[in-house]
This record gives structure tokens, C-alpha cells and sequence, in this order.
């Protein structure tokens, strides 16, 4: 009950647009006032919101089990009372200025109020902040199509950085207005420098991060990354832009722990998750994804890097129509590790690559793709419960290297078809252990 009037109230701040001060709404002091703040703030309720009067009544007698931050009443920054206009000019001031008052009020919501669209440059949400603070993102966000608006750091649109028990949420959209930026890649004009374009959100150095309930669409190149983070947990998401637009990963987790991404809907020109170095406790579970370029842990390795990546899992997805389903891919002459990886509960819809290990990954441009002795390590990793269509005859894929074979590969229960016969499995350098049945499985040597 408590919580039901706490979120009318806060409903109500929303729809009015006001800015509350933040004690004067102080739910500690609501429960020990009878006739104080929490009345008058209830009949502000049931004006505005035809709150019924008995659950708010009840609400004041029952003492909540606890106070989870989303039911605290909580104060409202709406960047549209810092001079944002939404008119199509430039709001990157107001957001910032709005920040700076959300950031040193502790538990407040930043709004940005829906039925608008509003625009910016690049912008940085700097920490530290106080702790738990909202971005409540309802309208719509649009980026400048100018790279003169991102000289500070060409590959950062909206970067939000040092911030401890951080969310976004509120249902709204982000758009990297990308369709402007992809002409001008060089993987579409071979005549242009390969300077990359702004991944459009970026979480770095975060710590307990909630990202929830956000369209992110067109980024400029990719969509959400989330860099040097612990503790992250995106839900809800979607992250849309054509399959042909260029390097447009969907969510990049970098150098991060302990993250969790959940039932999100990922299409995008790239990998709809690519999970890379100094990773570690990374689960992705309940994704759509399609069309891209799959899930994939790496690239790994690259110019004879030493990278590390550990327990993943990749649970309850559905592939459709990508060029690769699971992926671990490294470069010849890198060091480290991906091992402790759990790829299960998958549903493959005519994915070129369903199972894919390749320790041979080079995009030629520039790069030496020799054999090399060394090798990023490749450990323990089970294939369980995948089942579907190969748009390919491979239905497995495992390119290990020479110098390191892949150790402790399992599959267990993988059944992936092409063209209603068994798909072939292709591999070397690799003793896969089977368990159940499997179809395709790698030949006996
Ligand atoms: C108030 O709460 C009590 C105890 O939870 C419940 O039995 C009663 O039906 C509630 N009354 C109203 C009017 O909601
Ligand atoms: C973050 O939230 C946790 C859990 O609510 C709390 O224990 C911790 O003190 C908070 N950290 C900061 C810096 O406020
Ligand atoms: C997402 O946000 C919208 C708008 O604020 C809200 O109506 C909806 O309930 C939210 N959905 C979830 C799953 O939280
Ligand atoms: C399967 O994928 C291939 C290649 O991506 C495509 O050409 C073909 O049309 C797809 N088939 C179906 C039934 O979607």
C-alpha cells in the first residue's frame, strides 16, 4: 500500500511537472505524522489522480517491511524546467544543467518528460553523484548529426561515468540518428579514414547500475556499452538499427563484472551482445536477436593482446536470420583466456554460423592473420539444449588453434538442421565431449 502511494505521488509529481523539494516529502516523516504532510500530499493525490481514499488511508496505518529506493518519494529534476525546449534547437545545456542538480540531490529522478523530443550534442553525465539517482528518460533523444558537436571524444555520444547505484529507465528512445553517420563509414565508402563514429550510450566506470525499460535505435556505430562496470543490470531493452548498418553493435560489455542483460530484443548490423576483455560473471538471458551478427565473446587477442574473459553464460535466446548464432572468435598471436563459458537454451532460425569458435578471426584490414604460436586459450565451454536451422551446411564451427587447442568443449542436446537434413559440424584442434545427442557432431579422429 505504501508503495501504491508512493508511486501515485510520484506520478504526480511526474504529470504536474513541478519540482518538489525532496524533504518535504520525506516518507519517514509521513509515517510518523497523522495529520502532516502525508495527508495533505494524499489529497493532492486524489485530486489529481482519483487515488482511492481507502488504500491511501490504509496505506498510513500499515508499516512497510522495508523501503526499497523505487518506493521512496523522490525528487524531480525535469530538464524541461533548465531551459530544454524540445523544439528541434539544442537542449545539451539544460540536460547539463539539470544533471548537475539531480547529481547533488541524493535519490532524485532526472526527467526527461515524454511527447518530446529533445536534442544533443555530445553530452557526459559526470559523477560522483549522490546515490540512487534516476535518469528517467519517457520522451525521446536525438542526437546532433554534426561530428564537429563530438571534438572532446569522437566515440561518445551520451557517456554516463563514476556513477555508484545509477538508473535509467521510463520507456522513452534514444536515437543516434546513425543513418546520417553510416554513409560516411569506411567499411560503405572505402574512400573514407577508418575513424569509427560515437557509440550513442555509454556506462563507464559504473557501479550498480540499472539500465531498464529504453529503446536505443540508429547509433552512430554502437548502441550501449557498458565499460569498466560492476554490478549492471540492463532488462528490458530494445535495440534496433537496419542489419546493413556498419559496426552497430548492440550492447558491448567491456572490462566489466558481474552484469546481466534480460529479456531485451536486440537487431542491429553487428553483434547483438559482444562481450570482450577483462570480463568477468557475464550473463545474458531472455534475448530476441536478429538480425546481426549474433552473440559473441570477442574479438579477443588482437594484436597480440592479452585478454580475459570468464563465466558467461548465454541462456534463452532465439537467433534469427544472423550470420552467427554463438561466438567466441580470437585472433592469432593474442594471450589470456576465454574459458567457463555456458552457451544453453537456444533457438537457432536459419543462422548462417549457429556454433562458432574461430581462433583464426582477422578483418585483413591491415592486420597480420599469419598463424602465430600464440593463442588466446579457449576452456571449458558447453553447448547445451540449441536447437534449430543452419541457413549453412555448418552447423558447427570449431577453427581452434594449433599451438592451443580448445580444451573442455561439451555439447550436449544440439540439434541443428540445414534444409530439413542434419547440419555438418567442421573442426580442428579440438576433443569435443559429447553428451546426449547431438547432430551435427565433429567427426572421430
Ligand atoms: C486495510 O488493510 C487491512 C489489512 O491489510 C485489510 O484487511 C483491509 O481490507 C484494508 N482496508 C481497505 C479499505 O483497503
Ligand atoms: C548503494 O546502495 C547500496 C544498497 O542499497 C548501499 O548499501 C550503499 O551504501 C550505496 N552506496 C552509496 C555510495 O551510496
Ligand atoms: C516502461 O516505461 C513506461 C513509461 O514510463 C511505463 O508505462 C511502463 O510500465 C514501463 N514498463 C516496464 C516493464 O517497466
Ligand atoms: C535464410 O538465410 C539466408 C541467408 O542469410 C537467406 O538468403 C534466406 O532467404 C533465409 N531463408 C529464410 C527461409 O528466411
Amino acid at each position: 500500500m505504501k508503495m501504491l502511494l508512493q508511486h501515485f505521488l510520484l506520478v504526480t509529481m511526474i504529470f504536474t511537472g513541478s519540482v518538489y523539494s525532496g524533504s518535504c516529502l520525506d516518507p519517514k516523516l509521513h509515517a510518523n505524522d497523522k495529520n502532516g504532510n502525508l495527508i495533505s500530499s494524499a489529497k493532492l493525490s486524489r485530486r489529481l489522480m482519483s487515488v482511492d481514499h481507502h488504500q491511501v488511508e490504509n496505506s498510513t496505518r500499515r508499516k512497510p517491511k522495508s523501503q526499497p529506493r523505487s518506493s521512496s518519494t523522490r525528487y524531480v529534476v525535469n530538464v524541461d524546467n533548465f531551459g530544454a525546449k524540445a523544439d528541434g534547437t539544442d537542449d545539451t545545456q539544460a540536460f547539463m544543467k539539470a544533471w548537475d542538480k539531480a547529481c547533488s540531490t541524493k535519490g532524485s529522478i532526472l526527467l526527461v518528460p515524454s511527447s518530446k523530443v529533445y536534442h544533443l550534442k555530445q553530452i557526459i553525465f559526470d559523477g560522483p553523484c549522490q546515490s540512487d539517482i534516476t535518469m528517467r528518460i519517457q520522451g525521446k533523444i536525438r542526437a546532433s548529426t554534426e561530428r564537429s558537436d563530438y571534438e572532446k571524444d569522437p566515440r561518445v555520444w551520451i557517456k554516463f561515468e563514476n556513477l555508484i547505484n545509477f538508473s535509467v529507465d521510463g520507456g522513452g528512445v534514444i536515437s543516434g540518428n546513425g543513418q546520417v553517420w553510416w554513409p560516411k563509414s569506411c567499411k560503405i565508402d572505402k574512400s573514407q579514414p577508418c575513424i569509427g563514429a560515437p557509440t550513442a550510450v555509454t556506462f563507464s566506470k559504473c557501479t550498480n547500475l540499472k539500465v531498464t525499460n529504453i529503446t536505443i535505435k540508429n547509433a552512430q556505430q554502437m548502441h550501449l556499452t557498458f565499460h569498466e562496470c560492476s554490478n549492471v543490470e540492463g532488462s528490458n531493452l530494445k535495440v534496433k538499427s537496419p542489419g546493413k548498418s556498419p559496426n552497430t553493435d548492440g550492447i558491448h560489455v567491456t572490462g566489466s563484472t558481474n552484469v546481466q542483460i534480460l529479456n531485451s530484443d536486440i537487431g542491429t548490423g553487428d553483434d547483438c551482445i559482444s562481450i570482450v576483455s577483462g570480463s568477468d560473471n557475464v550473463r545474458a538471458m531472455g534475448i530476441k536477436c536478429g538480425p546481426g551478427h549474433g552473440i559473441s565473446i570477442g574479438s579477443l587477442g588482437k594484436d597480440g593482446a592479452e585478454d580475459r574473459v570468464s563465466n558467461v553464460l548465454v541462456s534463452g535466446v532465439t537467433f534469427t536470420g544472423t550470420t552467427n548464432g554463438v561466438r567466441i572468435k580470437s585472433w592469432q598471436g593474442g594471450r589470456g583466456y576465454a574459458k567457463n563459458i555456458v552457451f544453453q537454451n537456444i533457438k537457432m532460425l536459419n543462422v548462417t554460423n549457429p556454433i562458432i569458435i574461430d581462433q583464426f578471426y582477422c578483418d585483413k584490414k591491415g592486420h597480420d592473420c599469419k598463424m602465430q604460436n600464440n593463442a588466446v586459450h579457449i576452456e571449458n565451454v558447453l553447448y547445451k539444449n540449441i536447437i534449430g536451422t543452419s541457413a549453412s551446411d555448418e552447423g558447427v564451427i570449431f577453427q581452434c588453434s594449433k599451438a592451443f587447442p580448445c580444451e573442455g568443449v561439451k555439447m550436449q542436446n544440439v540439434q541443428i538442421k540445414h534444409n530439413g537434413r542434419s547440419s555438418v559440424a567442421s573442426c580442428s584442434n579440438v576433443n569435443v565431449q559429447e553428451l546426449g545427442a547431438n547432430t551435427p557432431k565433429c567427426p572421430k579422429h
